[in-house]
């Protein structure tokens, strides 16, 4: 089967040829990418209709969120420069993520972490796929100032979405919407944390324009109030936000963010975490469960709506995409903590009729 029609195959299979990365690269993959976009009309009708809404579901890659687009592309190259060994600082996703490919690849991964508030199932993932992980006293922030330094004096390759592999990886996921839906959307709405994502995004419309004539989506980058360097217009020295993955207060792409949104168009916000904890709920309410961080592009969308600044007029008959980053499954805290026990029952047919359908 042809690599760049088959849909199992990986992103450097399928759109390598697309992509500004050295000779050198030996692709190291899971067959990522190629993930769903599943329509959300219910959703679409419950905050206001007349528009098509559509979710880039990025939760189904093989370690459960967006990260392998940029990171078969980033170890790929480390791999066949022969490097032996990646570092990344993370929120959780990236580290999972990088510890996966790299050691698929045999190579040592580090991954270094910020005090608390990772979720479990990312910090699971990571030493389950064999990273080498280190708490520091410090925010991400901080991790990644750390591990940029590292990387500049050590032969050990730097996977954040400052290496520009990661990009050209993530920028895929644009083209796949746009091939789904044969134009590119009019709106795309996704989280913003270190800014990596939506300046993939915006590099990967621009450039499926200028291959293929298809239009670009106006941007709407979404922060946490409480991690919102971008829309405050100045570093946050201690984020905070239930949406762990985006508690990030120096974005390393920052300016990059800003200009996708200005060129696009659109722009950055912040919502607060009962939004996008809401959001989270009426996503998982269609049957798609997301981790918090990434309700918040429609989180965002939904309050723009709310607040009249994007109005459904100008909405009608427009196609929406909302990216959502990572699974509900990697962070089930925030469900567990507020989930009642499960209603206990003996094991008898007559106790489950009398309980669920009031009795025979
Ligand atoms: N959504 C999820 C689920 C994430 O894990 C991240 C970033 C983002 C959104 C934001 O993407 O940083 O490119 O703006 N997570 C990084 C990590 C920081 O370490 O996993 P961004």
């Amino acid at each position: 089967m042809n690599p760049t029609t088959n849909p199992s195959a990986g992103v450097l299979a399928r759109y390598g040829h697309l992509m500004n990365i050295p000779a050198h690269t030996r692709p190291v993959t899971l067959l990522e990418g190629s993930t769903p976009l599943i329509p959300m009309p219910r959703l679409a009708d419950e905050l206001g209709g007349g528009f098509e809404l559509y979710v880039k579901f990025e939760g189904m890659n093989p370690t459960g969120s967006f990260k392998d687009r940029g990171m078969t592309v980033a170890i790929s190259e480390a791999y066949g420069r022969g490097a032996k060994a990646v570092i990344c600082a993370s929120t959780g996703n990236t580290a999972a993520s990088a510890a996966a490919y790299a050691s698929r690849a045999g190579m040592r991964a580090i991954v270094i972490i910020p005090e608390g508030k990772v979720a479990a199932g990312k910090l699971a993932g990571a030493v389950a796929y064999g990273a080498e992980v280190v708490q520091i006293e410090g925010s991400f922030d901080d991790a990644l100032d750390l591990v940029v330094q590292i990387s500049e004096h050590h032969p050990i390759a730097l996977v954040n979405s400052l290496n520009p592999y990661r990009l050209e990886g993530q920028k895929t996921a644009a083209f796949e919407i746009t091939e789904i839906l044969g134009e590119a959307p009019d709106w795309l709405c996704l989280p913003v944390g270190n800014a990596g994502n939506i300046s993939a995004y915006w590099m990967g419309f621009m450039e499926q324009r200028q291959r293929s004539g298809t239009g670009l989506p106006r941007v709407l980058g979404v922060q946490a109030e409480g991690s919102a360097p971008l829309v405050l217009g100045h570093p946050v020295e201690k984020p905070e936000t239930v949406a762990t993955a985006i508690r990030i207060g120096k974005p390393a792409r920052g300016e990059q963010a800003l200009e996708a949104a200005e060129q696009s168009n659109g722009r950055i916000i912040a919502v607060s975490d009962e939004e996008i904890l809401h959001m989270q709920r009426r996503l998982a309410a269609s049957g798609v469960w997301v981790e918090p961080a990434s309700a918040a592009g429609l989180a965002g969308l939904a309050r723009q709506l709310r607040e009249g600044h994007i109005t459904l007029d100008e909405l009608r008959g427009k196609r929406i995409a909302a990216v959502c980053t990572g699974h509900g499954m990697k962070d089930p805290d925030i469900i567990a903590r507020s989930m009642p026990a499960p209603q206990r029952l003996p094991a008898e047919l007559r106790a489950l009729e009398d309980a669920l359908v009031g009795g025979r």
